[in-house]
């Protein structure tokens, strides 16, 4: 059985990759779909028509829940044609405020949990396929004010593209996708009631045409995949200036 799976796909940037690879990946059998609300992937069921969902409610922050996913791989053997990494958290504030349970969630979200995953799903990754990770514009450069979650996204950004490097040969293509502010449940949750900053709000973009160049970057080769000219110039800029500068910019 050949298969998608897409972590995170209960809302945000996981629901539009299911919406989207229902049209445009019509080799693969089923594609399964991981968060912690059943409620939200079973309602997927509803908006895709050519694909078979199937519903993994699974805590990926919990090591006995990527168990039973081992497990079930073991028990399976599927194919895995896609795999995409879109479980996220952030959580904004100064360091010194957020509470030390948001600050060990987005560590071990953002980043423990998504090796764990790609190491017990490699065995099951054919040739060729993909890897998607959400990574995110955060991951160019220290942010403060939000010092975990860019720094977890730096890590996960630097961990891709070593990735991809050891895998290409195997024909495996890893891409890590790197967009700025989103239209998602994300970015409420963690302004927790905050004042969106107007650069934010000015540069936020809607999760379809994120997803829809994720995509096409990965079916391409390409190991990032950076949509929107702002984001663009910040990921130039991080290349060319001094981190001390960005940071008193941002
Ligand atoms: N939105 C942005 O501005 C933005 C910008 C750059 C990068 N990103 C990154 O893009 C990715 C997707 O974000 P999004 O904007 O689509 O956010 P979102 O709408 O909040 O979706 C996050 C997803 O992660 C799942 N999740 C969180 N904790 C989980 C856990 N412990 N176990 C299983 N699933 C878990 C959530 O499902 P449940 O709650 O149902 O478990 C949800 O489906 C994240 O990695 C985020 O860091 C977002």
């Amino acid at each position: 059985m050949k298969i998608a799976i897409v972590t995170g796909a209960s809302s945000g940037m996981g629901r539009e990759f299911v919406r989207q690879l229902d049209k445009c990946m019509q080799t693969i059998d089923e594609i399964w779909v991981i968060a912690r609300r059943v409620d939200k992937l079973e309602s997927l069921k509803e908006e895709v028509s050519n694909i078979p969902i199937r519903v993994l409610a699974l805590d990926i922050s919990k090591k006995k829940d990527i168990t039973t996913f081992s497990n079930m791989l073991a028990a399976e053997k599927p194919e895995v044609r896609l795999l995409v990494h879109s479980a996220g958290v952030g959580y904004a504030g100064r360091f010194d405020e957020v509470l030390r349970a948001d600050a060990e969630e987005m560590t071990v979200v953002n980043d423990v949990a998504v090796v764990l995953i790609t190491h017990v799903l490699l065995n099951y990754m054919t040739c060729p396929s993909n890897i998607i990770i959400l990574a995110s514009a955060s991951a160019f450069l220290p942010q403060k004010e939000f010092a975990i979650y860019a720094a977890s996204k730096a890590y996960i950004l630097s961990f891709s593209r070593a990735l991809n490097a050891e895998l290409k040969n195997k024909g495996v293509c890893v891409t890590a996708v790197c967009p700025g502010p989103v239209d998602t449940e994300f970015l409420n949750k963690c302004n927790d009631g905050r004042k969106e900053k107007l650069l934010k709000k000015l540069v936020k973009v809607k999760p379809e045409p994120v997803v829809k160049k994720a995509l096409i970057d990965a079916k391409a080769g390409k190991d990032i995949s950076v949509y929107g000219i702002p984001m663009k110039l910040v990921h130039i800029a991080s290349k060319i200036l001094p981190s001390s500068l960005m940071l008193k910019f941002m």
